[in-house]
């Protein structure tokens, strides 16, 4: 690959992938079973990201495993509902084509491994976008690196990642995280994931929850996120996980009082104009959850109430029903895309309600809008008609 035989583009990629092996010091690259790619929404990445991807497009390249892609700017279907110019419009076309053209999957969704790009534990990948790397690695099994959008481009096409601590069991938990806080709802993990994060921003939380704490992996999903979103961990760790050699780590408590603290700081005082729903993007269980709670009500006329998932899952909850319940009440279940990273409009008089921390992050450093964190019934509730 170095002396060009695959091509410039795999030969620049290779160099990208040995000069971040070189700055972690270890300098050994491990091949990868798959590779999933960040940075694809033109808000994000603008004219030098799209003249980036565009070059390795016409330089030839094709990536070498399954690549999938993070979401775009809009509904591919629904581009009128997140205030999308023409210009943006045929920019972030032309980043899905050239990324189609290497042979990466247009799956537009964070949550690949609920369908699209499914890890199995013990595979190596080379992933972008922080919650489906903390969730590849701390629910699936899989081993990771935390990449950026060029870093898992670059891997795709040359098959190869760098491997780091991330890709060996020599990684474990460096703090142990004694969380004392109620958890029940899919806000209370996004919190709790974007507190922790807080707290220890850059170690391996080993996670002990109260004994009667129930979770799921939507939940965990949800978690991943906003520890995703506060720090620069690849990975959690939970008690239920055979840890030997993880002793006498540091140790760090959550109280109800550390999530009211954040809570307090995202508390709705006007009603909302916008209700996100779906970060990370929901599964085909939420979608579901969601629609039957709407069933028989109606959104309020001054509101718009975004659901949000990937297009696998659009597709069936299209085939079951889900997708007409959801929009007879007046909302929208949207695919391909995400308010973050969306070039959505919003003002000083808007206020955005939404269930997921790391959306509420996010919109409050883009947006002049007011933020509001509520549960998903909040959410809900908080769009629809009395
Ligand atoms: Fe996914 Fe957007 Fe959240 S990419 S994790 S829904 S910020």
């Amino acid at each position: 690959m170095l002396e060009g035989r695959y091509g410039e583009a795999c030969r620049r990629s290779l160099e990208l992938i040995m000069a971040i092996a070189e700055s972690y010091g270890c300098g050994e690259l491990i091949k990868i079973k798959s590779a999933h790619v960040s940075g694809i929404s033109y808000k994000n990445i603008g004219d030098a990201g799209l003249e980036y991807i565009k070059d390795l497009a016409e330089e030839g390249a094709k990536v070498r495993v399954r690549t999938t892609m993070n979401p775009c700017g809009f509904d591919l279907d629904k581009p009128w509902l997140f205030g999308v110019d023409e210009v943006f419009f045929e920019k972030q076309l032309e980043v899905i084509r050239s990324l189609e053209a290497m042979g990466v999957q247009p799956s537009l969704t964070c949550t690949p491994y609920y369908s699209d790009n499914k890890p199995r534990r013990g595979d190596h990948i080379a992933w972008a976008e922080s919650s489906a790397v903390i969730y590849a690695n701390s629910v699936i099994g899989a081993y990771t690196n935390r990449e950026s959008g060029p870093s898992a481009l670059a891997a795709a096409i040359t098959g190869r990642a760098a491997l780091t601590k991330d890709h060996s069991d020599e990684r474990g938990p460096s703090v142990e995280v004694e969380v004392l806080a109620k958890v029940s709802d899919y806000s209370d993990w996004s919190l709790l994931g974007f507190v922790v994060g807080k707290l220890v921003p850059d170690g391996a939380p080993l996670i002990k929850v109260k004994r009667k704490t129930r979770t799921t992996g939507d939940k965990l999903k949800c978690f991943s996120a906003g520890l995703g979103a506060s720090s620069a961990t690849s990975i959690f760790w939970t008690a239920e996980q055979d840890l030997r050699g993880a002793r006498d780590l540091e140790r760090v408590v959550v109280t109800d009082e550390d999530l009211k603290g954040v809570r307090d700081e995202w508390t709705p005082t006007r009603r909302p104009t916008v209700v996100f729903i779906g970060c990370p993007h929901c599964s085909l269980r939420e979608v579901e959850e969601v629609a039957e709670r709407l069933r028989g009500r109606r959104v309020r006329e001054d509101v718009i109430l975004l659901i949000s998932t990937s297009r696998s899952v659009y597709k069936r909850a299209s085939e079951l029903g889900l997708l007409e319940m959801v929009e007879r009440a007046g909302a929208h279940l949207v695919k391909d895309t995400c308010l973050v990273v969306s070039p959505m409009k919003l003002s000083r008089n808007d206020v955005v309600l939404t269930d997921s921390a790391k959306t509420a992050y996010y919109a409050e450093t883009m947006t002049n809008a007011t933020i509001a964190l509520g549960s998903r019934r909040t959410c809900l509730e908080g769009a629809l008609e009395v």
